[in-house]
């Protein structure tokens, strides 16, 4: 039985005993819901990927109450100290060498030798990590390879019976997940666009480069996996037009004739849209199946600032499922990834 906890000082308590007990709690922070474990235990974190199904070598962001202890984990540099004052808290993850002596489980680091760092900004995740006075580990509070959850009724609903308990912590008011940026080296590296833009990161430390996930070597991110962030239906990007037989996610004025339309944001704002992005995606989804809708066609979204962030997120919502043979090789190729931790039920991959 999942426990559903206030935010308040006895529903922060609970959450924060539950952690130090080795339980898994999701909260909510900036971005989207986490599902938290004790990051210095392994057991704790061992099973943050079973109630996820998520493979294990897809590293764990890890997040601290202040810029001090988070950067007390890793080898800081300046560039990482010049980030940190500028966006902690906040919606930015910043990817370092594990300093030797780091107490937080190598499975968190999903057999890396980096660590993802981040001091969130919502009131509730920075009391509750305050009150459990532990790193806490936590990916997004969904299944592995489905949209992130921005409600603790989201996380319910795909995680319900599998964790401890969700302390609601009302909507997140970003919508997509953290930036995450690889500051090991000396040009930094964008791994995923998020809640920060790549303008304001490059106006603090300079050019920063991009990411592009290889088809043969190893992911330098796991969690570039073009099947994250995908709904049950089928997504088609940068509509002109829609049909009867659509469902709309519509950004601006919104273009006639779809089956059910969602409108990210009316005054074509992108921070407004990044905010209601998963909840239309869910939205749709279930409507979608109701009406018997084939399809989400969605409207194009300028790709600058947090546009960035959504159309990637689009972007793996529309990519062609991966079949099972597909995940097989590319685990085989960087990770011991077993059956269990390739299947993702209600998901169309093989
Ligand atoms: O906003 C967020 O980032 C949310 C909230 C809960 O903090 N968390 C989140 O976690 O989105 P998750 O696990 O769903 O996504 C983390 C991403 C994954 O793509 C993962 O592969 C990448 O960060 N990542 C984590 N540790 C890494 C590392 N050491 N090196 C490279 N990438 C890493
Ligand atoms: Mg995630």
């Amino acid at each position: 039985m999942t426990e559903l906890l206030r935010p308040d000082a006895v529903g922060i308590a609970r959450a924060a005993a539950l952690l130090r007990k080795g339980l898994l709690v999701a909260f909510g922070t900036e971005t989207v819901y986490g599902l938290g474990a004790d990051a210095t235990n392994d057991r704790a974190v061992a099973a943050i990927f079973a109630a996820k199904e998520r493979p294990r070598f897809n590293p764990l962001i890890c997040h601290y109450a202040d810029d001090d202890a988070a950067l007390a984990d890793v080898i800081a540099n300046d560039k990482a100290w010049r980030l940190a004052t500028a966006f902690w808290p906040g919606p930015l993850t910043l990817v370092l060498a594990r300093r030797p002596d780091c107490a937080i489980s190598l499975f968190a680091s999903g057999g890396l030798d980096t660590l993802a760092v981040r001091v969130p900004e919502h009131c509730v995740a920075r009391a509750l990590l305050l009150e459990a006075g532990v790193p806490v580990a936590a990916p997004s509070a969904n299944r592995s390879g489905r949209v992130s959850p921005t409600t603790a009724q989201h996380v319910l609903q795909e995680l319900s019976g599998r964790i401890a308990a969700v302390l609601e912590s009302g909507l997140c008011a970003v919508g997509v997940e953290s930036t995450v940026l690889d500051v090991s080296s000396p040009t930094p590296v964008l791994l995923r666009p998020g809640g920060v833009t790549v303008e304001a990161i490059e106006d603090v430390i300079g050019k920063v480069e991009t990411a592009v996930p290889p088809s043969s070597e190893p992911l330098r991110s796991p969690g570039m996996l073009a099947v994250h962030y995908a709904p049950r239906t089928h997504v088609r990007c940068s509509a002109v037009s829609v049909a009867p037989n659509e469902a709309l996610l519509a950004f601006g004025a919104p273009l006639p004739g779809a089956g059910i339309t969602f409108n990210l944001s009316e005054r074509s704002d992108l921070a407004e849209a990044a905010s209601r992005l998963f909840t239309g995606l869910r939205k749709l989804d279930e409507a979608a199946a109701v009406l018997r809708l084939e399809r989400i066609a969605v409207m194009p979204v300028p790709d600058q600032g947090l546009g960035r962030a959504i159309n990637d997120r689009l972007r793996r919502a529309a990519s062609p499922r991966m079949g099972r043979g597909v995940w097989r090789r590319r685990c085989g190729e960087w990770s011991d990834c077993d059956d269990d931790s390739i299947a993702h039920p209600g998901h169309e991959i093989g």
